[in-house]
């Protein structure tokens, strides 16, 4: 039996060069049904063919405001079901690998949650008094929780005024699932440490007391970035004895240290208007994955800029490295061929409430 031309299979035997024509061929067949989305975290094989590139908020937006039949998003799972909620219904949402995960996302569970929301039901009424606030990196059930309990989503572009819009309502925030863009964003909103708690979703309780719960104006939940984990205040320090004159721009995913130690900290469009601001000559030192820091060492080269990665090993966040050349012309070819693969859809039962939420954010963004 002949082999299926337009199976995964066949795919994976190419080589990037193959998929760089195919895909190129593919996106002037579909024209204008086509837009591609890309994460700036993607490797540059693949982010060369979207047709917008942004962080988080930009990529929402775009997804919101686009009219083509197909949106195939080059970013993670949660990306994609944002795109599939905020776009109409006619239009189909793509994720060309479906093991594009998010690894902080999987930290926090819509059991987990409700299961939260319980328990702080035992110290007070959560309806009354705690926003829930769920980073846009979750699934699309947890932004659902949030539309069903007067809660919002927030990006790392818009975390402070999310935050600001949530306690202008109840005096309390449940921040999930990184504890790290939550507790960077209060800290610098001026709450102590004192009334910031983790709340550790594998025990009773989230391992708090109830005069800890009674105290806190923010819960963190115990999650966190295993790329932006990896970069600590000791590579800052190394790097900046060997050039004092180094600036340092991080990730809000990153540690409290590492961005109390950082002159900036913002989202990735953030980091990238930042260094492409600078003058001439400056030298920078960037706490975030690796495929956007080449990116911009590249990039920035001919201004004299040079660009380096914080750490010392490599991390790479390696679900969106699942999304290759191989893949997207996969996907682009059966579209070409009318055939939808890896759509990703959210049940309206899950996407109204999610939808709400989503629409707040957008609402309050700035
Ligand atoms: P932003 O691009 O929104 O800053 O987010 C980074 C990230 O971790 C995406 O998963
Ligand atoms: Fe998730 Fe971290 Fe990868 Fe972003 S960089 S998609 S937060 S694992």
């Amino acid at each position: 039996m002949a082999a299926n031309p337009l199976a995964l299979q066949t795919y994976a035997l190419l080589d990037d060069e193959d998929c760089e024509a195919r895909i190129r061929a593919a996106k002037a067949a579909l024209g204008e049904r086509l837009v591609i989305l890309g994460h700036h975290y993607q490797r540059e094989e693949v982010f060369r063919h979207a047709d917008f590139t942004g962080d988080s908020l930009k990529l929402s937006r775009l997804a919101a405001g686009s009219d083509a039949e197909y949106i195939v998003f080059c970013g993670v799972h949660f990306m994609a079901e944002v795109a599939d909620i905020l776009s109409r219904p006619d239009q189909v949402s793509i994720l060309p690998d479906l093991g594009a995960g998010c690894s902080m996302a999987d930290m926090a569970s819509l059991a987990k949650v409700e299961r939260a929301w319980r328990e702080l039901g035992s110290v007070l009424d959560p309806d009354a008094h705690v926003t829930p606030v769920t980073y846009i990196n979750s699934a699309a059930d947890l932004k659902a929780f949030c539309g069903r309990h007067g809660g919002i989503v927030c990006t790392s572009t818009n975390a402070r005024a999310v935050l600001e819009w949530s306690f202008a309502r109840r005096e309390k925030v449940l921040f999930f699932p990184d504890q790290h863009l939550g507790r960077n964003t209060a800290h610098r909103m001026g709450i102590p440490a004192e009334q910031m708690a983790v709340w550790d979703f594998d025990r009773p309780l989230g391992g708090l007391t109830e005069e800890r719960i009674r105290a806190a104006r923010i819960l963190l939940w115990k999650g966190f970035c295993s790329v932006h984990q990896m970069f600590r205040p000791e590579h800052i320090d190394a790097f900046k004895a060997r050039f004092p004159d180094t600036r340092v721009i991080s990730h809000p995913e990153c540690s409290f240290e590492v961005c109390a130690k950082s002159d900036h900290v913002g989202s990735t469009e953030y980091i990238i208007r930042t260094i492409a601001d600078s003058p001439p000559g400056t030298r920078w030192l960037v706490g975030t994955e690796l495929n956007l820091v080449d990116r911009l060492d590249a990039q920035f080269r001919a201004q004299g800029k040079s660009v380096h990665f914080m750490s010392p090993t490599v991390c790479m966040c390696s679900t969106m490295f699942r999304i290759d050349p191989q893949h997207l012309a996969w996907t682009l070819e059966n579209l070409v061929e009318g055939r939808v693969v890896n759509r990703i859809e959210v049940p309206e039962a899950v996407a109204d409430p999610a939808r709400r939420a989503l629409e707040r954010m957008l609402e309050v963004s700035p």
